[in-house]
């Protein structure tokens, strides 16, 4: 672990906490693109969407017509904040995948207004955005202790700073993202971590229309496509590989087995990738689809399930008027 205070010397100051291997993205990129892209079908985490282009490509989906969960969460947050800090009374707010965190400022005014917020810690893989939202948050509330941590929530759970009355929130419906295995695990690891008085504020996109749901994920600009090929840059970028990321097609389905989205990348020809930095040469044959994502729906009964068998038990559930998009507080 490394502690800097980098770059704005003006007050106030933000600090950084980076728990990531100083190898980062190489040493967990390698690993992934080895096992992912030698299974049958091929596949890659989610996480590597997001280097700073990445993260520039999701605050677009954010505000695009057919991606509604960021615009849902928000309605929930504007009616609800209030009664959400008055539950918690924390006085640290700890956010997971924060990503720009802006939504995150209405849960920090009203932890303001309840008079109990002394601590925001943003958590996230991708520094420059994690650090360009510390500091904007800093500026705008100034005695408030800003810690931002370069952390994978899916491993360094148990680093996050334990002071004060914690609120931990993951909001945007990126719970989703894991596989049903990765996501017990990872409510039992952050479960494990809380403790009496703690809670966990958790963001769930609902089953829902289909189409209403591919259309969220195969917007008309395209751009979830260009997020979608992102990850083929990076490793282009990070592994030193030639992927041609024009010749994969942006497809995006419904499984409605698992009540989930898949985004995947199809080939549209014949291709041999040859990826230098691993020594390895990956065949796709043409119409070969690679999964790149899931983005799982929730029931609510089914949630309310897992958290119970998880450990929490659910204190809020409340929902946009469409009942679109849910966000829970559980306590321990
Ligand atoms: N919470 C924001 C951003 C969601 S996008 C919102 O609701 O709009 C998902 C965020 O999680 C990105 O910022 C990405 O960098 C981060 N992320 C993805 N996988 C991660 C991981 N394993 N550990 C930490 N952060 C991760
Ligand atoms: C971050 N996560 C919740 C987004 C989602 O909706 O699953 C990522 C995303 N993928 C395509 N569009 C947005």
């Amino acid at each position: 672990m490394s502690v800097s205070h980098p770059a704005r010397p003006a007050q106030p100051t933000v600090s950084l906490i980076d728990h990531m291997d100083p190898g980062h993205p190489r040493h967990d990129l390698e690993h992934d693109v080895r096992i992912g892209l030698s299974s049958t079908p091929k596949w890659l985490p989610p996480k590597w969407f997001y280097d700073a282009a990445g993260s520039d490509l999701f605050s677009r989906i954010t505000r695009l017509e057919e991606y509604y969960p960021t615009r849902r969460e928000l309605a929930i947050l504007r009616a609800r904040a209030g009664d959400i800090a008055a539950a918690s009374r924390a006085s640290t707010l700890v956010e997971l995948g924060s990503g720009t965190s802006e939504k995150t400022v209405l849960l920090l005014d009203a932890l303001a207004e309840a008079g109990t917020l002394r601590a925001y810690t943003p958590v996230d893989v991708d520094g420059a955005t994690l650090l360009s939202a510390a500091n904007r948050l800093a500026a705008r509330y100034p005695g408030v202790t800003v810690r931002a941590v370069r952390a994978d929530f899916e491993h360094h759970l148990a680093l996050l700073p334990r002071t004060g009355r914690r609120m931990v929130a993951f909001l945007g419906g990126t719970i989703g993202n894991l596989d049903p295995q990765a996501r017990h695990v990872f409510l039992k690891s952050l479960r494990a971590t809380l403790r009496p008085g703690d809670t966990f504020l958790l963001g769930a996109d609902l089953v829902k229309d289909t189409g209403r749901l591919i259309a969220a994920y195969d917007d008309a600009s395209g751009v979830t496509a260009a997020f979608n090929r992102n990850v083929l840059h990076v490793i282009n970028r990070e592994l030193d590989a030639d992927f041609e990321p024009d010749a994969f097609a942006h497809v995006a389905l419904y499984d409605d087995r698992h009540d989930r989205i898949e985004m995947r990348l199809r080939a549209t020809r014949d291709m041999a990738v040859r990826i230098h930095g691993l020594g390895m040469s990956v065949m796709f044959t043409a119409g070969e689809e690679m999964r790149t994502e899931i983005s799982t729906k929730f029931r609510p009964d089914r949630l309310r399930e897992e958290l119970r068998e998880t450990g929490f038990t659910v204190r809020r559930f409340d929902t946009d008027p469409s009942d679109d998009f849910s966000l829970v507080l559980a306590s321990v």
